[in-house]
């Protein structure tokens, strides 16, 4: 069932586990995703990021796959088809058209007013659709952001999942992860819109445990399940002559579900679909 992420994320909010945001590239992840996810009873966010909308070849193609596949595999749980890091209204609008059931504007790139601006046009097409928006400000990857700033942000929008820069980075974390528990902090006292932690891969479980108790309702995932396919993908090519590419794909399946599993418990999104 494809859905939007503002009850989910309510949920997690309330019951204090974090729910996945697992980033697609093919149809293959895809299908890993789903499946270990069903398995495990997890709700789950596919995340698509522009780059991968490209290389899959375009909303439609990405759309019709994921609602082909969740009814193809009897897909029982709420999945949700999220645009990562819009940079654009109209890639929004676009991936909104071709029926993703939320969206991230990340406008974060202006200065603040420009991007609440920009973000409160995309919640205006989004909520007529009943499309959940996802917003960011500060840059993932810079510093933390102020918490005044934060604050102005979600008092002039209407999101349902912000997304601040608090420390984290995308992709493979040059020594150890600084997050910025303060702030976290205080922002699960003052406000109501759930938390969202960019860059969640490399960071290690007693981190990840304390994100999600200070308020983190959603992680996004994108580089570790790359490097857990990618490690098995190369062993099997050092040890099997195939060209079959499906054989050479499929190779990275049980290593890349083992590590969504590990992730779900850590999360503690087991059984909460
Ligand atoms: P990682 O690749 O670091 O897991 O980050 C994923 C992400 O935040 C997607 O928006």
């Amino acid at each position: 069932m494809i859905v939007n992420m503002k009850n989910l994320l309510q949920q997690a909010k309330n019951e204090g586990y974090a729910v996945p945001q697992f980033n697609i590239n093919n149809l293959e992840w895809t299908r890993f995703i789903l499946e270990a996810c069903e398995e495990k009873q997890s709700p789950v966010i596919l995340g698509v990021s522009e780059s991968a909308v490209e290389y899959m070849g375009g909303y439609q193609t990405i759309s019709h796959m994921v609602q082909d596949l969740v009814q193809y595999l009897n897909i029982t749980i709420p999945v949700v088809l999220h645009l990562d890091h819009g940079k654009t209204i109209e890639s929004c609008k676009d991936a909104i058209d071709a029926g993703f059931s939320s969206v991230m504007i990340d406008a974060s790139l202006y200065d603040i007013e420009k991007n609440i601006e920009i973000t409160n046009q995309v919640i205006e097409y989004a909520k007529k659709r009943s499309v959940s928006v996802e917003g960011e400000i500060g840059q993932i990857g810079s510093n933390s952001t102020d918490i005044n700033q934060i604050l102005l942000y979600v008092q002039k929008t209407d999101l349902d999942a912000l997304a601040p820069a608090l420390g984290s980075v995308h992709g493979v974390y040059k020594g150890e992860p600084n997050l910025d528990f303060e702030t976290m902090t205080l922002l699960k006292k003052n406000i109501q819109v759930p938390l969202v932690l960019h860059g969640g891969s490399g960071i290690d479980d007693k981190r990840i445990k304390k994100a999600i108790s200070c308020g983190i309702c959603k992680l996004n995932i994108n580089t570790d399940l790359q490097i857990e396919w990618s490690k098995e993908v190369r062993k099997f090519l050092q040890n099997n002559n195939t060209y079959d590419p499906r054989k050479i794909i499929k190779s990275g399946e049980d290593s890349m579900k083992n590590a969504i599993y590990s992730k779900i418990r850590l999360f503690g999104s087991y059984g909460k679909a």
